[in-house]
């Protein structure tokens, strides 16, 4: 066995997102690809004796043949130990987990998150810190950079190891050990959530679906829900991890996870609903007849994190981006606390995290969570959702009504024009952006324009500035109408449009959300042109 230097040239286009590097499988199968790509970040990472590493993906196709390659390349690079789920499989939440514990130099996540797998579908590669949140943009740069000039890279020939084993094993002269995926996150989350009032709840006759959307959360929810808290066998839905996602999108929302919702609106439905996307770290929490929007969930998780063991002491303050709902707010200030508004993207909170500015943080996009790791963490809001239910005994939609009658309704909905025009977004953005000065003041219908601006965020901790992050229109009731364009589409420009209307009244609490945001929505259309822009009659999804 020997460490092989292999000549290669650059790819273009090896310039990761937030969310790491993605691509279609066919790209990554090109002989060289992921290589280069993995080169770069060792390149970047520099050579470092001792160092451990931790390995994992979703499950999607190409996962364990992309860790086979990252394995034999870390033996070539110095690479003291690696961490590697079982079967290649660690979700995005547990890669944190395990970094964290372990006290890791970092680790490498495999998943395009929600993106649709198999090989016609897409691939990942995502590099994280020893903080366990992913790779501050510095260090994506440079890994980009490097791409760019690779001339070779050095990879080991011995393996193939056997990912199914438990136990340590040598490649060339690196130890590998294949872990537990869940052990270290189930131990966490038993610390965080109250097991024993959990599992009192199933006990007494509770019911509840986990739809695993056949991705990594499966394994995690069987062994935790069905295992450690006793919810009957069956209680997980399509909870076998396949390399394509049995051909559906692992997006919970309630357009992709339609089965769940019908279910839950359904005769003889059961008394909680949730599920996950492809690496773990979305959620969607649904009760009977009531899909609760992430942005609620979030401020009634805020508004009572004091049930779960893990927050008895209370919260810190809160982080929600900026098109998430103002409920949170609403919470924060009765708790007297901050609640911080940063641009979307999950790791415009890991400095707020670290700082010990906020506990928990949440987006409008099915992302919820806490300082306990640096991801988002889909089964973790599940398990608070769970210990809420089982502290105060009432249905999830008691609970949502009750947070409303003393925090008011914030209405919410996002519309989503997706893989339109390019250029025509552009220009809607550059036209709203022109109107900004004159927006003020006016007023429309109901609403009178109180701000008008183009998001902008200075981290207070190492004050970087993120300039140009969205088109805040707030009226003087507090509604809102937000207009972004997606950072993380594949095809064309994806529009967002969110919506977002207070109500106080609880005798108004319960009407239709298009309904009671109807006229948010035609202004909105106004000011934008939005559907004659886009030539498109109505969004392509509604969450
Ligand atoms: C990913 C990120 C989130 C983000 C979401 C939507 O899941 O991790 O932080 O909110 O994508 O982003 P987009 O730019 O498409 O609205
Ligand atoms: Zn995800």
């Amino acid at each position: 066995m020997s460490i092989q230097t292999i000549p290669t040239t650059p790819f273009a286009g090896q310039r990761p997102g937030t969310s790491g590097l993605r691509k279609k499988v066919t790209e990554f199968l090109q002989p060289g690809y992921l290589e280069n790509f993995v080169e770069a970040i060792f390149l970047t990472l520099g050579e470092g004796a001792g160092r451990t590493l931790v390995v994992g993906g979703d499950g999607r196709y190409f996962n364990r043949g992309a860790i086979q390659t990252i394995l034999r390349m870390a033996a070539a690079h110095g690479v003291q130990r690696v961490l590697v789920g079982r079967g290649g499989i660690l979700s995005t939440p547990a890669v944190s987990c395990v970094i964290r514990k372990h006290a890791a130099f970092g680790g490498i996540v495999l998943s395009a998150s929600h993106n649709p797998g198999g090989p016609d579908g897409d691939f990942g590669i995502k590099y994280n810190i020893g903080n366990g949140g992913p790779a501050p943009e510095t260090l994506t740069e440079a890994m980009f950079a490097n791409t760019q000039a690779l001339t070779h890279y050095r990879i080991s020939d011995a393996g193939p190891v056997d990912l199914d084993q438990l136990g340590s094993t040598q490649l060339d002269g690196m130890a590998v050990e294949i872990i537990d995926p869940v052990a270290d996150y189930a131990e966490l989350m038993a610390r965080l959530f109250d097991f024993a009032a959990i599992r009192a709840l199933f006990a007494g006759g509770f019911r509840m679906r986990f739809d695993a959307m056949h991705a990594v959360s499966g394994p995690y929810a069987t062994t935790i829900l069905e295992g450690m808290l006793g919810a009957p066998a069956g209680t997980v839905v399509n909870g076998e991890p396949l390399e394509d996602f049995g051909g559906g999108h692992p997006d919970p929302n309630p357009v992709n996870a339609a089965e769940l919702i019908a279910c839950m609106d359904g005769p003889g439905a059961p008394d909680f609903g949730a599920a996950s996307d492809g690496d773990g770290d979305r959620n969607m929490i649904v009760g009977r007849r009531l899909a609760v929007t992430p942005s609620d969930s979030l401020a009634i998780i805020a508004a009572n994190a004091t049930v779960a063991p893990g927050y008895a002491g209370g919260v810190q303050g809160i982080a929600r981006s900026m098109p998430t709902s103002t409920a949170a707010d609403r919470v924060a200030e009765a708790l007297g606390i901050s609640c911080f508004e940063t641009p979307t993207g999950w790791k415009y909170f890991g400095n707020l995290m670290d700082a010990e500015l906020v506990t928990l943080c949440g987006e409008e996009s099915y992302g919820t969570g806490s300082h306990h790791i640096r991801e988002k963490d889909g089964l973790w809001a599940v398990l608070f959702w769970l210990n809420l239910l089982a502290v105060r005994g009432k249905p999830v939609g008691e609970i949502v009504r009750e947070h409303w009658a003393r925090f008011g309704r914030n209405y919410y909905s996002r519309h989503d024009y997706e893989a339109v025009d390019a250029a025509a977004a552009d220009a809607m953005m550059a036209a709203l952006r022109a109107q900004l000065p004159a927006l003020a003041g006016q007023v429309f219908g109901s609403f009178r324009v109180a701000l008008a601006d183009d998001f902008a965020y200075t981290d207070p901790v190492d004050h970087s500035v993120a300039t140009r992050q969205g088109i805040r229109i707030v009226m003087a009731d507090g509604s809102r109408i937000v207009f972004r364009l997606s950072g993380t589409g594949t095809e064309g420009a994806t529009v967002r449009l969110y919506l977002e209307r207070y109500e106080a009244d609880p005798a108004r609490h319960d009407i239709d959300t298009q309904y009671a945001l109807s006229e948010l929505i035609a202004i909105a259309d106004s000011v934008s042109g939005l559907r004659q822009r886009t030539g498109r009659d109505r969004p392509t999804v509604v969450t």
